[in-house]
């Protein structure tokens, strides 16, 4: 595909992004960061720890919201869209992966696949099911659908995360150091997982990675220092 030719499926500018401090005074963590993912496209973060990268990602996520600038996520504003309908907008737009699987541990991976999307309207559960089992088919995972988290390797709960955040086709992926929990062995696999559904159905990917064979995959790289993203 021409990513070019494509809208951008999120779009960053100017972002500025402060914390308060415990003590008083406050933190500048993102200080004009700009950029733009489009279809199918993908882009890799790096930088040292602290320096802002999972700020980052949920700002373009619309898991928080920038102190200053603009993400336009499927053409919104994320920063003057309500509360209700951010979250409406990262439903349907948006699929997280991060370090820690973030599974519901009382529920079986088939059930952490299969819930999100009965939060979208018009999904009915016989749907969402045989959306969970062709995911978790896709994963390798078909055999371990009763599992609970905690009945599955690392690996295993990482590709469940995967499969989750594939559920409802999000036009943006976003992976916060996706393989920075998991042995060598299963670190290739989720990378090509990623990779490989990503392509099947167009999704952007921005991911978080200090593994330099995940950054050489994605399209670019970009480093984030002084609070400011530049080519890697
Ligand atoms: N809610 C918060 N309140 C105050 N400081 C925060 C908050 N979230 C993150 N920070 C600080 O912002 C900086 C960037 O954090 P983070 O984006 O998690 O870094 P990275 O993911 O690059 O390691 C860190 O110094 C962290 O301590
Ligand atoms: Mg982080």
């Amino acid at each position: 595909m021409n990513v070019r030719a494509a809208a951008p499926v999120v779009s960053a500018r100017g972002l500025h992004r402060q914390f308060a401090r415990p003590g008083g005074g406050s933190l500048e963590v993102l200080r004009g960061v700009d950029l733009e993912i489009r279809p199918a496209e993908s882009v890799a973060v790096v930088g040292a720890s602290g320096c802002g990268k999972s700020t980052l990602l949920h700002l373009l996520g619309a898991l928080d919201r920038p102190s200053s600038g603009q993400v336009l996520l499927g053409g919104k504003d994320t920063r003057t869209t309500a509360d209700g309908e951010l979250t409406r907008l990262r439903r349907q737009h948006v699929g997280f992966v991060f370090q820690f699987h973030h599974l519901l541990r009382d529920f079986s991976a088939l059930e952490n696949v299969l819930l999100p999307q009965l939060s979208v309207n018009g999904v009915t559960k016989a749907q969402a099911t045989d959306r969970a089992r062709e995911l978790l088919d896709a994963v390798e995972l078909k055999d371990r659908a009763a599992h609970r988290p905690a009945q599955l390797s690392g690996g295993e709960q990482q590709r469940v995360a995967v499969a989750r955040a594939l559920a409802n086709r999000p036009t943006l992926l976003l992976a916060d150091e996706p393989s920075g929990n998991l042995d060598d062995e299963s670190t290739e696999p989720l990378h090509d997982l990623l990779f490989s559904l990503l392509v099947d159905q167009g999704s952007a990917l921005a991911v978080v990675t200090h593994d330099k064979r995940l950054a050489d995959r994605a399209d670019r790289t970009m480093k984030l220092r002084g609070g400011v993203l530049h080519p890697a």
